[in-house]
Parts: C-alpha cells; structure tokens; sequence
C-alpha cells in the first residue's frame, strides 16, 4: 500500500501571471484546509514577470467572489529560489508550469536536501487528475467558472488525502 503523505506545513500555488488561476487556489484552499481544521501556510506566485504588483484580474476577482473567495487584496509576485526552500509543496495548474518550476529547482545551485516537493496541483483528484487547470486569460466567462469548479475540486482532494495520513 502507498504511503500517504501527511499535510504539509506550506503550500505554494503557482500559474503563469499569478493573477488569474494561483490566486484564486490560494484562497480556495485557505479556506478548505481552515473548514477541515488544518494549520497550513498558503501562499501563490507566477513563474512569468508580467503582472509583479497586480491584483488579480477583475474578471477572477469577480467569478471568486460570487463563489464565495474574496480575493481582491492578493497581489501578484514571481517566484523565487528561496520559494523552493520555504514552501514543504508547491503546486502547479498545468504541466507547463510544472515542467518550468522543475527547470528552476534544479537550476538551483546547492545541495540542500530539504526542497519543496512539486506536484500537478491536479495530481490527487478522482475527477480531474492529471488535467491542467485551463489558462482562463484569454477565455471567457465559462472558463473563470471552470477554473472555479476544477480548483475546488482539486484542493478538496489534497485536503482529504492528508486528513487520511
Ligand atoms: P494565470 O493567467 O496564469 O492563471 O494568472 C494568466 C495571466 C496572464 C497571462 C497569462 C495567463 N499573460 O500572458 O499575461
């Protein structure tokens, strides 16, 4: 039998701009993991520079809160190298920011062993696993509802693989 991983004590959630899909999963999973009774440090980042500064994007902000997830005060920041030595996970939306987070943490120069572990953030969900969470930037209003749903479901089933270790 597999080894469950037992809850982290942080979560990094990461896309591309950090202004769209990462923040909304901040929050997201802020909740969850406070309704489920865990202390866990969250916190997101984009892997691009664009929107260093920015709070998320209206057409986010608004489909979040409808959903319950305000997240109006986030603003957008770029990952770092210390990101990978002070986050114990760090979870990416698609394959392509998953492939670039491994790029950066092997770039990384130094021989600690105590590195986040990366993951899909899809990666424990029976509906969704192995799915990227659809870049909404340039879609519409299905797709900001789309990354609600996936989102949701994704983090719950993190949230519940922990509470079984
Ligand atoms: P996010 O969406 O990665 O979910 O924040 C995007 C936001 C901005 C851009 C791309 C994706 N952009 O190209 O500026």
């Amino acid at each position: 039998m597999l080894m469950k991983t037992c809850t982290p004590s942080s979560v990094l959630l990461v896309c591309l701009g950090n202004i769209c899909r990462s923040p909304t999963a901040e929050e997201v999973f802020r909740q969850q993991a406070a309704i489920a009774g865990l202390s866990i440090k969250v916190d997101s980042a984009g892997t691009g520079d664009w929107h260093i500064g920015h709070k998320p994007d209206e057409r986010a902000q608004r489909h979040a809160k409808a959903h319950g997830y305000k997240i109006n005060k986030l603003i957008a920041r770029q990952i770092n190298n210390d990101d990978f030595r002070n986050f114990d996970l760090i979870l990416a939306m698609d394959a392509q920011n998953l492939a670039d987070l491994q790029a950066l943490k092997n770039n990384i120069a130094d021989t600690e062993n105590s590195m986040a572990k990366l993951a899909l953030f899809s990666e424990e969900d029976p509906t969704y696993g192995g799915d990227d969470v659809p870049d909404p930037y340039k879609g519409g209003a299905d797709d900001f509802e789309e990354v609600i749903e996936r989102i949701e479901s994704s983090a719950q089933a993190w949230i519940e693989s922990w509470k079984a270790c």
